[in-house]
């Protein structure tokens, strides 16, 4: 949630920033801002509204020139989205500058004091308290003599940046800059994250790696009370916390293109069509034939270890929770361990019993959801070992956790989350698989498994050739103003997933059930103007579902079957039919996810919604 980008060195700093923060943007899309230091000077340029439509045109007509400057692209939290709100923010004396990405708790009573003492503010935002309040301890050091730097120890801006944060309640990524001092900028987090990118002769802080990747690959991802002093040629690393400051230079893994839309007129489109390779990207190098199981390299945890377990929580949100409700099917049905699937906002704060040889879960694409890194933190708290399966190599969650699973499907940008979900059941499929293998689930089975996992990339590919089919129905829907999606077992979660989809990028409401729920309630919403997607694969329960479907039609409901290749029978029952390719039953919704995407986003297109920066939401949620 919000995107910082700061940069110094040699070169211009603007059009760095601006490209930076259009890479930021999924982050938060309310407003976004630049300060750069321009002959000693801050300058500084602010806009409500997306990058391209205001900042970059504002700084087009109005350009800044200098070699130190930072970028902020913002998701609303304190004080709506307006010019006046968008960082960077100044301090009392307009010679400090800072960005920021989290939640100032305390910023109130920070507020009244410095009204007191006659600070006036310009926005309503807790990050302009916090200016003034770096501000303050800086004049403070000033004042004691404290502030000459002879080259030696913590700079005087690091100095008044670590005073002021320890007087700060609440989670921050922040970037500050000062005119007094032009060669240098000072980086802290705690809560938020934040990365230093390290080139020759230059350097820059940004919120992921996808902000500096075409400029260099060398980064130090920041831990909690990191602060770091940023000059053109050199950095220095201070802690506010009770351990020495220590850093660890990292490689940026991906290339910078994967970031690119390329062809695709979406992230969310592109991200679509990637799931093949991204499939084949989760289990390369995972599976083995021979022993018909699943192998990983991160888990730290012996086999007698994984042995021991009597029980797995699985924890996380919004899409990612959807793969954790597929992942309890699987893993109960693959190993027969009992498996409670928890929100992350909602475990945190209950006081759940959790037995001794229970294993924690925690499912995150970006790895910085807040509610879940703190639904992590409790569960080491407690004692439980905990694996992550995330996709952001580096970030706080991967970092945090006692081991993980990466999915390596590569940075996904559209604020919807599609190739990540594919991925994350991927993993959960192999992981269920290789905890069954401990236990008793059989060679052969294990084979079949593995077997049927290495066709769905082909397979998926097969349901992306029918884009053009899928997309004819999407328009033929696009005027509905609510949606049903419903499946049984396996495809309950991603009739949960279809109902998100559509949701959150088209603004249509939609709802998912275990199709036998409908008739508990729901059914009494179904007339000629409400569709239904219906899935129902030829299962073990398909005389059910289509039972479900009689009952939906017998309502004037129309409907949009997902049905198995070979299934005539279906097409004479409902409006319209998207086939999929025939698969083992707890794999389904590795499948049939792929038309749900591609229904969601034809109709969001369709309304003329911006499928990529919907409404009101950002791609990674950091505030709780
Ligand atoms: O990065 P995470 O997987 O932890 O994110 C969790 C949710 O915020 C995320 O899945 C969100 O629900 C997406 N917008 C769904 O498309």
């Amino acid at each position: 949630m919000c995107g910082i980008i700061g940069y110094i060195g040699k070169q211009q700093a603007t059009p760095i920033l601006i490209e930076g923060l259009r890479r930021l943007e999924y982050r938060g899309y309310d407003s976004a801002g630049v300060a750069v230091l321009q002959n000693r000077e801050l300058a500084t340029r602010k806009k409500k509204g997306k990058i391209d439509e205001g900042l970059a045109k504002l700084v087009q007509a109005n350009p800044i020139y200098g070699q130190v400057g930072m970028g902020h692209t913002r998701w609303a939290t304190h004080g709506p989205p307006t010019d006046e709100n968008s960082h960077p923010h100044l301090d009392q004396s307009g010679k400090l500058a800072v960005v920021h990405n989290g939640v100032i708790e305390n910023f109130d009573s920070l507020k009244e004091r410095f009204l007191e003492e006659g600070h006036t503010f310009k926005s309503a935002t807790d990050t302009e308290v916090l200016a003034h309040l770096i501000g303050h301890h800086y004049d403070e050091l000033m004042k004691s003599g404290k502030g000459n730097w002879t080259g030696e120890g913590t700079h005087p801006l690091a100095q008044a940046v670590m005073n002021a944060l320890r007087e700060v309640i609440g989670t921050y990524g922040i970037g500050v800059i000062c005119t007094d001092h032009p060669g240098v900028m000072v980086g802290a987090r705690r809560g938020s994250p934040l990365i230093v990118g390290v080139g020759e002769g230059e350097h820059f802080l940004a919120s992921d790696a996808s902000a500096i990747v075409s400029h260099t690959r060398t980064v130090i991802y920041l831990k909690d009370y990191d602060v770091v002093t940023l000059f053109p040629d050199k950095f220095k690393m201070d802690s506010l916390g009770s351990e020495v400051a220590s850093f660890q230079l990292s490689k940026i893994e991906f290339d910078a293109d994967a970031a690119e839309r390329g062809k695709f007129a979406h992230y969310m489109l592109k991200e679509i069509f990637e799931q093949p390779k991204t499939v084949q990207n989760a289990i390369r190098g995972r599976l083995d034939a021979e022993d018909g199981t699943a192998k990983f390299g991160g888990l730290n945890m012996t086999t007698a270890e994984l042995r021991a377990i009597d029980q797995i929580v699985i924890t996380a949100c919004g899409t990612s929770w959807h793969a954790a409700l597929v992942g309890e099917y699987l893993i109960e049905e693959f190993a027969h361990i009992p498996v409670e699937v928890e929100y992350a906002s909602e475990f945190r704060y209950r006081n759940a019993p959790i037995e001794k040889n229970t294993l924690v879960l925690v499912i995150t694409q970006s790895g910085e959801t807040a509610d879940t890194l703190a639904g992590l933190r409790e569960s080491k708290r407690r004692g439980h070992r905990v694996l992550s399966i995330c996709n952001v190599v580096g970030s706080t969650i991967a970092r945090e956790a006692d081991g993980g699973i990466y999915l390596h499907a590569g940075p996904e940008i559209g604020v919807a989350s599609t190739k990540a979900f594919v991925s994350q059941v991927s993993v959960l499929t192999m992981f269920a698989l290789m905890m069954g293998r401990i236990r008793m689930l059989s060679n052969r089975r294990g084979s079949q498994i593995i077997k049927a996992l290495e066709a769905i990339p082909d397979q998926i590919q097969k349901i992306l050739d029918q884009s053009e089919e899928i997309k004819r129905i999407a328009l033929k829907y696009a005027h509905a103003e609510d949606f049903f999606f419903l499946g049984r077992q396996y495809n309950f979660p991603v009739a949960l997933e279809g109902a998100l989809k559509l949701k959150e990028i088209s603004y249509i409401h939609a709802e998912g059930y275990p199709a036998a729920e409908m008739k508990h309630g729901p059914i009494a919403m179904i007339d000629e103007k409400t569709p239904t997607v219906i899935l129902a694969p030829t299962d073990a329960l398909y005389e059910k579902t289509f039972s479900n479907l009689e009952e939906i039609k017998a309502r004037k409901g129309p409907i949009i079957a997902l049905a198995t290749e070979g299934n005539d029978r279906i097409k004479e029952k409902v409006e319209d039919v998207i086939y999929l390719p025939a698969t083992w039953e707890p794999l389904h919704p590795l499948l049939a996810v792929i038309p749900l995407q591609l229904l969601s986003y034809y109709i969001a297109v369709a309304r003329g919604c911006d499928v990529d920066k919907p409404r009101n939401l950002a791609k990674s949620v950091t505030v709780e």
